[in-house]
């Protein structure tokens, strides 16, 4: 029956979480500047990253807004990413006040609760 084998077909393709996890620009954003003790996020948030190190941070944060991620409506994960932009701009033009949005915006479960498959 080709029908069966077309449904099974696209079944195993929707339930891949190879489609889901550690490919994709906001996977490599994770890998890249969330992930880990030493991570560039952690210095931002102690207000110590440089300014080439916030560019390349909000820069990979503007990729990220443009993609859509596993789970969440896109209005919430286009808040969360505005949030985290927000924080980096107010950070390259000196207001060291802004690492405390940029610790609330970079909640590492409060946006993985909401938008990361499994
Ligand atoms: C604005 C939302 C958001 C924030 C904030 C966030 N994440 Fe993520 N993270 C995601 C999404 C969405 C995924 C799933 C990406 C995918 O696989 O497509 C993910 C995936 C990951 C992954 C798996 C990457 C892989 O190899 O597939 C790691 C590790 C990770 N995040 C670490 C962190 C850490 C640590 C923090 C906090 C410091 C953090 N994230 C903050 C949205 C976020």
């Amino acid at each position: 029956m080709k029908l069966n084998r077309i449904v099974a077909l696209l079944a195993a393709v929707a339930f891949s979480p190879a489609l889901f996890a550690g490919e994709g620009v906001i996977a490599d954003a994770m890998k890249k500047f969330h992930k880990g003790e030493t991570a560039p996020c952690k210095k931002v948030a102690s207000g110590e990253a440089s300014a080439s190190e916030l560019s390349a941070i909000l820069k990979s944060y503007q990729d990220m807004a443009k993609e859509t991620p596993a789970k969440g409506t896109s209005s919430s994960w286009k808040e969360k990413c505005d949030a985290l932009i927000a924080a980096v701009t107010a950070l390259k033009s000196g207001n060291k006040a802004a690492t405390s949005d940029y610790k609330k915006a970079v909640n590492c479960k409060a946006c993985h609760d909401v938008h990361k498959g499994k």
